[in-house]
C-alpha cells in the first residue's frame, strides 16, 4: 500500500509545534514563553484548534495560578479560523472561557466572522482572522521501498522547491507494501513484503541524519496495510499476512518502543487506505479475503472508546485506493474494483457523513501514495493495472482539477510508501 502525509519538522519549536505541545517541556513554559510561541504567524500547525487545545492543556496543568492568564492567551487564539462547529460545541463549552468575560468577547468576534458575508469578513481587521503563513518552508516528500517491479531498498525525497528528486539512504532491507508515517521528527516504514515474506519488522528514517534504524517489531505478520498517527500513537490496520486479510489493528508507543493490540475491525481490510480527520482513524474500502470481494464500506476508529463503526458506503468498490486528508476532508483516490483500475476520486464529509465524487485523476492509479501539501492533495505512482507509474499529480479543490507535474521519479513503482517532511536545515542530499 502507498500512502503518504503531511507532515512537518523543523529545527525551531514553532515549526515543530504539534509535537512539542505534547511534551512536558511546553507545559512548563512561563507565560511570556507561551505567548510568543502562540503568536507568531509563522507557527506550523494543522489546524488552529491545536493551539487552543494548546492553552487549555497549558492552563489546566497548574490551573489555580494559571487561569488568570486565559484572557491574555486566548488573544492569540485565531478563533474566528476555527469551524463554527468547533466553536460551539468546544470552545464556548469550555469552562475556562465561560469564566472569563475577556474570552467570551473573543468567542463573539469569532461568531460574528462566521456570520459576516465573505466580502465583509476581510474589512474585520483583528490579528485573529490573520491566517498563519508556516506554507513557505521547503518541503520535501520521502517514497520509501515499493516494487519495481520486485521489493526494492531504494529511497528518493521530492524537493518541492527545486521540483526534482535526489536518492537518499537505503532501507536497511528491501521492502514493499509497507505502511508509512511520520511521528516524532521520524519516518516509520511498518511491515509490508520483503521479497519473500511478508514482515512484522519497522524501520526509522531521521532525515536530519539520513540514516535508518529498526524499531520493535508488530506483533502480526502485515503487508499492504495501512498506517497512521493518531493522538500520538502510531496505528498499523488491516493488511494481509500471506494467508488472510486482517481484520487486527495495532498501536505503536514510541516512549516504550512496544506493540499493542487495539479492537479489530468489523471488516477484513486487505490494501486497505487509512486517513485521520478530527481525533479519528478511517480505514476506507480494501479487499476481504473472506467474501474475496472488493470493499466500497469504510468504517472508523474511536480511541476513547476503543471501538470501529461503520460510516457512510463510497459510491463505488475501491481496494488499494490512496487515502490522504486536506482541510478536514477524507479523500479516497482511485484504486481497483477487479481488474478495473479507476480514475475516479471521492471525498467524505465527517460533518454530513456523506462522500461525493471530484474530479477524476489524469491517469488510472492504484496503490498510489497520497499527501496534502501546501493545501494540494499529491498522488505519487501506483500502478494503472499493466505499468509502475513514475508520474505525480495533485488536486486543487479550489478549482476541482487535476495536474500533472513536469518532474517524474526515477523509477516507476507501486506499492512504495511516501510521507511530506519540511527540508531540515542541513540536509545530506546525495544527488
Ligand atoms: C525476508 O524476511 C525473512 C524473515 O525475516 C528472511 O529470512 C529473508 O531472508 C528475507 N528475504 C529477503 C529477500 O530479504
Ligand atoms: C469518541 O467517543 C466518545 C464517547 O462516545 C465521544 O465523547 C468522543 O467525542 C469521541 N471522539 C471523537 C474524536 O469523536
Amino acid at each position: 500500500m502507498l500512502i503518504l502525509m503531511d507532515f512537518l519538522f523543523n529545527s525551531q519549536t514553532e515549526q515543530h509545534f504539534t509535537d512539542v505541545v505534547l511534551s512536558e517541556e511546553f507545559l512548563n513554559l512561563g507565560i511570556e514563553q507561551v505567548c510568543s510561541l502562540i503568536s507568531s504567524d509563522k507557527l506550523t500547525i494543522s489546524s488552529e484548534e491545536k493551539v487552543f487545545e494548546a492553552v487549555i492543556a497549558w492552563v489546566n496543568h497548574d490551573k489555580d495560578v494559571r487561569q488568570e492568564f486565559m484572557a491574555r492567551l486566548m488573544e492569540h487564539v485565531r478563533l474566528p479560523l476555527l469551524p463554527r462547529e468547533y466553536l460551539v460545541q468546544r470552545v464556548e463549552e469550555e469552562a475556562l472561557v465561560k469564566n472569563s468575560s475577556a474570552c467570551k468577547d473573543y468567542l463573539i468576534e469569532a461568531m460574528k466572522y462566521h456570520l459576516l458575508p465573505t466580502e465583509q469578513r476581510i474589512l474585520m481587521k483583528s490579528v485573529r482572522t490573520r491566517l498563519r503563513t508556516p506554507m513557505n518552508l521547503p518541503k520535501l516528500m520521502v517514497v520509501v521501498g515499493g516494487q519495481a517491479p520486485k521489493a526494492i531498498r531504494s529511497v528518493e525525497c521530492y524537493d518541492f522547491k527545486e521540483e526534482r528528486w535526489h536518492q537518499v539512504a537505503e532501507l536497511p532491507s528491501r521492502r514493499c507494501r509497507a505502511g508509512m508515517v511520520y511521528m516524532a521528527g521520524l519516518v516509520f516504514a511498518v511491515g509490508g513484503f520483503n521479497g519473500s515474506l511478508r514482515v512484522r519488522t519497522v524501520d526509522s528514517y531521521d532525515p536530519v541524519k539520513d540514516q535508518w534504524t529498526s524499531v520493535a517489531n508488530m506483533r502480526d505478520r502485515r503487508s499492504t496495510l495501512g498506517a497512521a498517527v493518531l493522538n500520538g500513537l502510531l496505528y498499523a490496520v488491516g493488511g494481509f499476512d500471506g494467508s488472510t486479510g486482517l481484520s487486527s489493528v495495532e498501536a505503536y508507543n514510541i516512549k516504550s518502543n512496544e506493540w499493542f493490540h487495539v479492537a479489530p475491525m468489523n471488516t477484513r481490510r486487505s490494501s486497505v487506505g487509512v486517513g485521520v480527520v478530527g481525533g479519528l482513524l478511517y480505514a476506507v474500502g480494501g479487499y476481504d479475503g473472506a467474501s474475496r470481494q472488493c470493499l466500497s464500506t469504510v468504517e472508523c476508529y474511536n480511541a476513547t472508546t476503543n471501538e470501529w463503526s461503520y460510516i457512510a458506503e463510497m459510491s463505488t468498490r475501491r481496494s488499494g485506493a490512496g487515502v490522504g486528508v486536506l482541510n478536514n476532508l477524507l479523500y479516497a483516490v482511485g484504486g481497483h474494483d477487479g481488474p478495473l483500475v479507476r480514475k475516479s476520486v471521492e471525498v467524505y464529509d465527517p460533518t454530513t457523513n456523506a462522500w461525493r465524487q471530484v474530479a477524476d485523476m489524469n491517469m488510472c492509479r492504484r496503490n498510489a501514495g497520497v499527501c496534502a501539501v501546501n493545501g494540494l492533495l499529491y498522488v505519487v505512482g501506483g500502478d494503472d493495472g499493466s505499468c509502475n507509474l513514475a508520474s505525480v499529480e495533485y488536486y486543487n479543490p479550489t478549482t476541482d482539477k487535476w495536474t500533472v507535474v513536469s518532474s517524474c521519479m526515477s523509477t516507476g513503482r507501486s506499492y512504495a510508501v511516501q510521507r511530506n517532511v519540511n527540508k531540515p536545515q542541513r540536509y545530506n542530499i546525495k544527488s
